[in-house]
């Protein structure tokens, strides 16, 4: 009996699969335990296998996001005194709540976090003036966002292997200027015997990698994303995380449990399978892509399009890049520990509609930018040597449905959030600043149309 309502449940559940999800997270409680934690528990050697397709992997990731954790999913850790702190204490989180959906509500499903939802990383546990203070970005249209990342990264690795190649033939210094998608990341100069100077480099890391998650850009696949969230946020750590993918221990792991599979030790083995962060990461990049929703009124588009092109006028399109072109529209996931084949999708096409094309009107650089004294955090992260002041391009897309806004969430409108800009963009602040009320409300207006797609709700 059991079993055939849970599969039905499986069916329903299918069929229901979005907009529901508060709804059915209640559902989920009510239900029985087993069956709740049968929909998110996922081994990889069944995707391994091929016993598990694109749709059954966007199901049992949508359940991970909406799923409550509890303790009988390994919540917490054996290291947890207080069971919940908004405050984190260090890389140890709050912890702060049960699931991921819990601050990714705003403007829909996946969506943003409000000012109450707000994350108080790297704290010491408990006072909010110790932390550093995060509001959460919409997890919407993902996908493409590390696949243009990745490009870039091939893009300017591929320029550094052929500047040390050159300066190891010709046994002189070569410099050279890194670019890609029409980002400019500044230079390095390499030395024949295979040293790389990297002062010259701007906006990355010295690997260059870009890493386009997270306000301060350090995070480059979503799969690991997800295993950092789910830890700092859950206290759910994935044995992946305990070991370094390829070297040393890893300095965010917690606890030091007796064995490989419960690292934090708290007697739940298996907290967060690879398969989980399979699914996680394939649903995550299968969702939608935010739209641009022109306002129908004649008069409102005319304004619309004087914001449009006041936008690029006065300089935001110089980091908020107004697209940047995706060459390769298939994306591959792979754990580091297996040797199975990848999860192949396609990102322009499969899943959730609607879908960017590939000209990305991602109004990013995915490069990172000084924003000066006024918009910088109290400190460093610790272990970070980014400074305070620095942060990535914040992609612009799906704008509208996302206050408040900057990292801290300070800005309750987009006006106050481009008034906060500083450093590399003062230039550009200053230049809004000085349009007439009427050109201010053409941008704002043009801001407001970055959105995404309206979606029926149906109440059930
Ligand atoms: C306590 C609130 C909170 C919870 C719970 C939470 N997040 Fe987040 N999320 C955030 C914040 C804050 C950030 C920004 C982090 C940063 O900048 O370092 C973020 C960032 C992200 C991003 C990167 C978005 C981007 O564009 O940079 C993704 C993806 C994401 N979260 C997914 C998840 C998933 C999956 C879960 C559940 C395992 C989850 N989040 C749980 C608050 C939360
Ligand atoms: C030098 C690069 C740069 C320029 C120029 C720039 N921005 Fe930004 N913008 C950023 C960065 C970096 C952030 C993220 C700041 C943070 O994390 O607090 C950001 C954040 C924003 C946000 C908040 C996004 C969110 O989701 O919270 C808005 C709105 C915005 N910019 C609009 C503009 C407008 C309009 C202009 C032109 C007047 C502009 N920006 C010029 C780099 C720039």
């Amino acid at each position: 009996m059991a079993r055939r309502r849970g599969a039905r449940r499986r069916r329903d559940l299918a069929r229901d699969r979005r907009g529901h999800r508060a709804r059915r997270s209640r559902d989920l409680e009510a239900f029985e335990r087993g069956e709740d934690a049968e929909h998110i528990f996922l081994l990889q050697e069944d995707i391994d296998a091929g016993q598990v397709d694109l749709d059954r992997l966007f199901t049992f990731g949508d359940a991970l996001f909406g799923h409550e954790f509890r303790p009988s999913d390994g919540w917490g850790d054996a290291d947890a005194v207080l069971p919940l702190a908004r405050v984190h204490d260090g890389a140890r989180g709050g912890l702060d709540t049960f699931s991921c959906a819990g601050c990714h509500s705003v403007g829909g499903v996946d969506g943003a976090g409000s000012a109450t939802q707000n994350a108080f990383f790297d704290g010491d546990g408990d006072a909010v003036g110790s932390a550093l203070v995060r509001n959460a970005p919409a997890a919407i249209g993902l996908g493409v966002v590390q696949a243009l990342a990745a490009e870039m990264t091939t893009d300017l690795q591929l320029a550094r292997d052929a500047a040390l190649a050159t300066a190891a033939e010709t046994s002189a210094r070569v410099s050279i200027t890194l670019e890609s998608k029409g980002v400019a990341f500044g230079t390095i100069e390499v030395d024949p015997d295979g040293t790389i100077d990297a002062a010259g480099l701007e906006g990355i890391d010295a690997d260059l990698v870009v890493k386009p998650f997270g306000w301060k850009g350090t995070i480059a696949r979503l799969r690991r994303v997800v295993e950092n969230a789910a830890r700092l946020h859950f206290g759910v750590q994935s044995h992946v995380l305990a070991v370094d993918h390829e070297t040393a221990p890893d300095p965010d792991r917690l606890g030091d449990g007796p064995d490989w599979y419960d690292p934090d030790g708290d007697g739940h083995a298996r907290e967060l399978e690879e398969g989980m962060l399979t699914a996680a990461a394939v649903y995550l990049a299968m969702l939608e892509s935010p739209q641009i929703l022109p306002p129908s009124d004649p008069g409102l588009r005319d304004r619309w399009a004087r914001g449009r092109a006041g936008f690029d006028a006065i300089g935001c399109a110089d980091c908020h890049r107004t697209e940047l072109v995706l060459l390769g529209s298939t994306w591959r996931e792979a754990p580091d520990t297996t040797s199975g084949p990848a999860v192949e999708l396609n990102l322009l096409r499969d899943g959730e509609q609607p879908k960017s094309g590939a000209r990305v009107q991602l109004f990013s650089d995915l490069k990172r930018h000084d924003m000066g004294a006024e918009l910088a955090d109290p400190r460093p992260e610790s272990g970070s040597a980014i400074a305070p002041s620095v942060f990535l391009t914040r992609p612009l897309w799906g704008l509208a449905e996302t206050p408040p806004y900057l990292h801290d969430g300070r800005a309750a409108t987009i006006p106050e959030a481009i008034v906060a800009h500083g450093g590399e963009a003062a230039a550009s602040r200053d230049a809004f600043v000085a349009l007439s009320p009427e050109a201010q409300a053409d941008v704002h207006i043009f801001l407001l149309s970055l959105s995404r797609a309206p979606r029926l709700r149906v109440p059930l």
